[in-house]
């Protein structure tokens, strides 16, 4: 069955972002809401959306929009209509019904519901109607979250849902998981009891709401907003919905009953309007003061806000044992709350799933944990866990473990999905080396190296892993969110602030040696980036000689914004691109002044589309909607390039002064209108030496070492500035740019 036309009714949060993906996805769809004006505005909200639910802005108007009485027309030619309105049965019947009496034959329906059973739901319909029913469970965003739930009912056509399935995998690039129809499915029914337990015990426990982000976070394999900060970006009035719901829904005996018990503080919270990030604040708040803002925490136990104090448990990696070893409240809440969710996800095995696999992948694609609750078991150790673990009666997945003590259990991964992902790949591999920052796998007759640590930011020890992976065709990927946020600021700053400048000019050279390896091996080397993809993390990649990457991309040179210029090969490249464009031929200053204000500003793609036109992308490159067929596109690259000629050497011929005067007089245009500051004025004189080719004239040959040099000489210059250092503690403390 073939999918061409989509219907989506409902034009909220989900519905427009189920639209918005559709047709990222290139698929005709329509968008229905009450009135026109209310799904009009819904396609203004997409257009305007950050981060983008567009790959490509400019396709805004291919999402048709229209109201459910003047146009349920478009229903009669749609393949899949999908159901996104409010979250009442009452509203969704009444839909249902309208949508079965124009639906042509076998088109299929499906619902977003996050909390009604299918067989509510589907109460109403024929058994014929029935048998093209089913859940379609996305999650918010939609373009950026992984996971989609599928839920079936007994009357399906099995052949259908799975065609379905292929297509939302395919097209869609989701990870598609078919579950059964029990409250919250996988993904919700896990991750929102791991929230109310990390919630619970920090009441408990008395920890402030930043040291329990900080344990139920990075350590944990956990994003960084931890529990607090999530209820604040997910809307602390939503989530007492989502568990309301559950309160009707599950049992009494349910575990997650106990945690689901109203909380006066949350109570209190929502009904002064402090729902979250969309409101007034929530456990999290910004605090305006004259031109500052402040952000403030709130205190669990009196609900009194105060300045947020940053909590450092100097713990780099996901890193289970070390944080649940600790002799201290840290280590006992980081237990408490990871055995709970160990004993109560297993105890919905075979309840809600028999693969439990399922769950875990459902957390990492749905919630984006680096592991799920029975890898997290895995990694502490069978026997290390029950010999630590308080009774578990009743729960037949840990009794029979308990048992076998296997500590072999886990079997493999990612079973959902019939693409052979990196993840299935990898425990077949053999792990030649591993440092703290990347390890190198060798799979059948090639290399992957995946970087390991907080937001993929790369070091002396990354680049060694690289440079050692070139002596097979090698792959650069991985399975965290980030391909690579850049280099790594604070192992950089480490050595400024002893002054001890030769190690990292030491660094630099070493990164630019690399990416000179990867550029000119003798085998293929190819980059499979998603997520962020910036400074060092582009020059990597950009330094690669094939690039499949995903649609969702966060490419760019952001190196000026923290007082330095690209100094792994990243202005090269960049002039090396744009000197082959039609425009340089006719003009040999286009290129340089071209590549001076897209590196200046530090511009960023979020998308391939939005990258070509900046050559972070080329034509070339492949763009891949599912990030699980990265792997086997990339394998499939070297595959195709067994006869694959290694690189030969490029040359520049820039003017030197005359065009560095031209870049001069931008900055003095843009310094005189305040844009830029003193230090900008020193950051983008130096991006303009590099780029004029320094001392140079248009006769000159100048070789890849001659441009290489002069960015390390720049790099050197401005890391050694004081103003550039403020500039990268800003940066690092605080996430954002500092303008000085
Ligand atoms: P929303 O409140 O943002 O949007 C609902 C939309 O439905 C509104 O635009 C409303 O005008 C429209 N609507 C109401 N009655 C209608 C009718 N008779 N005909 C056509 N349109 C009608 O809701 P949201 O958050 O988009 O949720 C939609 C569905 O998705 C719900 O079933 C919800 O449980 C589910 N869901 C929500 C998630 C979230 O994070 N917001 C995540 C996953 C599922």
């Amino acid at each position: 069955m073939e999918i061409k036309k989509v219907v989506v009714i409902g034009s909220g949060t989900m519905g427009s972002g189920i639209a918005a993906h559709l047709c990222n996805a290139d698929v005709p769809v329509t968008l229905l809401d009450l009135t026109t004006d209310i799904s009009t505005k819904a396609r203004d909200r997409i257009h305007k959306s950050r981060p983008p639910l567009l790959i490509d802005k400019s396709k805004i108007n291919n999402i048709k929009v229209g109201n459910i009485n003047d146009n349920f027309d478009t229903v009669k030619e749609a393949d899949w209509i999908v159901e996104a309105v409010v979250e009442r049965i009452d509203i969704k019947h009444q839909i249902y019904k309208k949508i079965f009496n124009n639906r042509k034959d076998g088109a299929i329906v499906s619902s977003n519901t996050s909390s009604i059973p299918i067989k509510i739901l589907s109460e109403n319909m024929t058994d014929e109607q029935k048998k093209d029913f089913c859940i379609t469970h996305f999650f918010n965003p939609v373009r950026y979250m992984g996971l989609l739930e599928i839920v079936k009912n007994e009357n399906n056509d099995l052949k259908k849902i799975n065609s379905l399935k292929v297509f939302c995998e395919n097209e869609l690039g989701k990870g598609a998981i078919v579950c059964n129809d029990t409250p919250g499915f996988l993904g919700n029914r896990v991750g929102v009891y791991a929230m109310q337990v990390a919630m619970t015990e920090a009441f408990k426990m008395k920890l402030t709401i930043e040291e329990a982000d900080a344990v139920f976070g990075r350590p944990m394999g956990i994003p960084k907003t931890g529990v607090f900060g999530l209820y604040d970006l997910i809307g602390i009035d939503l989530m007492a919905d989502v568990l309301k719901s559950f309160v009707k829904e599950l049992p009494e005996k349910d575990k997650f009953q106990q945690v689901a018990k109203e909380i006066p503080l949350v109570k209190k919270l929502i009904d002064s309007g402090y729902t979250g990030r969309k409101g007034k604040g929530g456990f999290y708040r910004m605090k305006k003061l004259e031109n500052q803002k402040i952000l403030e925490a709130i205190n669990l136990q009196t609900g009194e806000y105060s300045e947020s104090k940053k909590i450092d448990l100097k713990i780099d990696t996901v890193d289970l044992n070390t944080i649940i070893n600790r002799k201290d409240k840290y280590g006992e809440y980081a237990w408490s709350v990871i055995s709970q969710i160990i004993k109560y996800a297993s105890s919905l095995v075979p309840g809600i799933t028999n693969k439990f696999n399922d769950i875990d992948e459902a957390m990492r694609l749905g919630f984006n944990w680096a592991m799920g609750p029975f890898e997290m078991l895995k990694s502490i150790g069978v026997k290390n866990f029950f010999n630590r673990v308080d009774e578990f009666k009743g729960n037949k997945f840990l009794e029979e473990l308990s048992v076998k003590k296997d500590e072999n259990f886990y079997g493999e991964r990612q079973i959902y999905t019939e693409i052979e992902t990196l993840g299935k790949m990898k425990p077949k591999a053999l792990s030649l080396e591993k440092n703290k920052s990347a390890e190198i796998y060798r799979f059948k007759d090639f290399n992957i190296v995946e970087f390991t640590t907080k937001a993929c930011a790369l070091d002396y020890d990354s680049m060694d892993s690289l440079k050692k992976a070139t002596d097979k065709p090698l792959i650069i990927i991985n399975e965290s969110m980030q391909f690579s946020a850049g280099v790594n600021l604070s192992y950089t700053m480490d050595f400024a602030e002893k002054g001890d400048y030769k190690s990292i000019e030491k660094f630099i050279k070493y990164f630019q040696d690399t990416c000179k390896q990867l550029k000119y091996s003798k085998f293929p080397v190819v980059s499979a980036p998603s997520g962020l993809t910036l400074g060092g993390g582009f020059e990597v990649m950009v330094q690669s000689n094939f690039v499949t990457s995903h649609t969702n991309i966060v490419v760019g040179l952001v190196e000026t914004m923290v007082g330095l210029v690209p100094a792994g090969g990243g202005c090269k490249e960049m002039l090396w691109r744009w000197s082959k464009s039609e425009e340089s031929k006719k003009d040999l200053d286009f290129a340089p002044l071209k590549v001076f204000e897209i590196i200046g500003y530090g511009k960023t793609a979020s998308s391939p589309v939005e990258a070509e036109p900046l050559k972070y992308l080329l034509p070339a490159d492949k763009k891949i909607m599912n990030r699980n067929s990265l792997f086997p596109e990339a394998k499939k690259v070297i595959d195709e390039n067994k006869n694959f000629k290694p690189n030969t050497e490029c040359t520049f011929k820039l003017s030197g002064k005359s065009v560095r005067e031209k870049m001069f007089k931008t900055l003095e245009k843009l310094y005189n209108d305040k844009i830029i500051l003193d230090h900008g004025m020193t950051v983008g004189k130096e991006l303009a030496n590099v780029l004029s080719g320094g001392d140079t004239n248009s006769e000159k040959i100048l070789t890849e070492d001659d441009i290489y040099k002069l960015e390390l000489d720049s790099f050197m210059r401005l890391i050694e500035n004081k103003k550039t250092q403020d500039r990268i503690k800003h940066t690092l403390s605080t996430g954002k740019p500092l303008v000085n």
